[in-house]
């Protein structure tokens, strides 16, 4: 359930790290911010500034290197999950072999099968179009 006294998203000190050594590459570097209910937010930046991936970290679809990140508005599930954060992608994100309903089951089948809860050892059914 949303609590609107809360923030939608809190981060601190986010960092987003590409490669190693010498080729780090920082995506996001020591980024903060606050989201909370209804607020209407551009981020705004040159081509490769890290926008996406700002984004990515605060939809919970990356991993930060370094910081902390809550969605304390949208619940507390036990990860803290925050599934209920929508993102339109930029670039086309939907697989062609698979029908609409298809697409929108596959982050869900995802997700189960990194949490284990199927532990069966086939290859996932949508294995055949990646
Ligand atoms: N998966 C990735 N692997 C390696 N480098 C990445 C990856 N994603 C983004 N980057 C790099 O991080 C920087 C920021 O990228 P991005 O967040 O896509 O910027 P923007 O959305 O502002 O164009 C760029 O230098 C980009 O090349
Ligand atoms: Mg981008």
């Amino acid at each position: 359930m949303t609590t609107l006294t809360e923030p939608v998203f809190r981060g601190q000190l986010l960092r987003r790290a590409y490669g190693s050594g010498n080729r780090t590459v920082y995506a996001v570097h020591n980024a903060t911010a606050t989201v909370w209910p209804g607020d209407r937010i551009a981020v705004t930046g040159a081509s490769g500034s890290g926008k996406s991936t700002l984004l990515h970290l605060m939809a919970g679809l990356e991993t930060p290197t370094s910081g902390n990140r809550s969605w304390p508005g949208l619940g507390r599930s036990p990860d803290r999950d925050p599934a209920s954060i929508g993102v339109a992608f930029q670039a086309p994100s939907l697989l062609s072999p698979l029908n609409v309903v298809e697409n929108v089951e596959l982050p869900m089948l995802l997700k189960s099968y990194r949490r284990g809860r199927h532990a069966s050892g086939r290859s996932p059914p949508w294995s055949t179009c990646m």
